[in-house]
């Protein structure tokens, strides 16, 4: 929205009671008086009129190592999830950039910020999402070469982005996919017969989960 019209709105005022407001010098966009009234206002931007703060949000970036066990969701009736992990009067605020199932480890980015989520998430964005998987019988050629080549999925009618395989023994590998689809890597596997056992997430694009991040431990980052 345009400044003018933000503080336009919070005072009742009309156009031009609202420009006197300006020209009398008593907005502050991020600490300064305007020079352009009409400049878009972003969700992060400070604005403040006299000593009165219409909007302050300081935007936030975690990266947690999420346990077993844990929802990754923000509320849940049953189970402890990880925004109950992160003890912060601002926890409340933040949204996750991709879920985990609840018996999946690894990293995870919450964020207040919509659009470094979606920078994320989108599939368009062809962010990779790195996973150390291990399943119940042998990843053979002809599954790796069906990951490679992309995967339809009827559900949500879309073909994966082929996929990068590095395997690690004859039941592991390194996986990364750039979707986030409901149990994608699970759903992957099963076409093939094969249950996956362990399955933790190392990176999202260029975010790696740190070394000394424990399960459960959270940190704050800058994109
Ligand atoms: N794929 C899955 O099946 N589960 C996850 O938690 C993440 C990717």
């Amino acid at each position: 929205m345009r400044l003018d019209r933000f503080v336009g709105k919070w005072a009742g005022t009309g156009k031009r009671r609202t420009r006197e407001i300006f020209e009398a010098g008593r907005v502050r966009l991020n600490g300064d008086v305007p020079d352009e009234p009409g400049t878009e206002v972003g969700k992060f931007d400070r604005v403040e009129v006299d000593d009165e703060i219409l909007q302050a949000l300081t935007p936030r970036y975690v990266m947690m190592h999420k346990p077993l066990g844990i929802v990754s969701a923000t509320v849940d009736e049953e189970h402890q999830t990880v925004i109950d992990l992160i003890k912060e009067d601002w926890a409340g605020e933040l949204h996750l950039a991709g879920r985990l199932d609840r018996h999946t480890s690894g990293l995870v980015v919450l964020t207040n910020n919509s659009v470094f989520s979606e920078s994320l998430t989108e599939p368009s964005e062809k962010v990779g999402k790195v996973y150390l998987v291990e399943v119940d019988g042998p990843i053979t050629e002809e599954v790796i070469s069906a990951f490679e080549e992309g995967m339809w999925f009827a559900k949500e009618q879309v073909t994966t982005a082929p996929a990068q395989v590095e395997l690690l023994a004859d039941s592991e590998c390194r996986l990364t996919i750039y979707e986030g689809k409901h149990h994608q890597v699970k759903r992957m596997f099963s076409r093939f017969g094969l249950k996956v056992t362990r399955l933790h997430r190392e990176a999202i694009g260029k975010l790696q989960l740190p070394g000394d991040l424990m399960p459960g431990e959270w940190m704050k980052f800058l994109p």
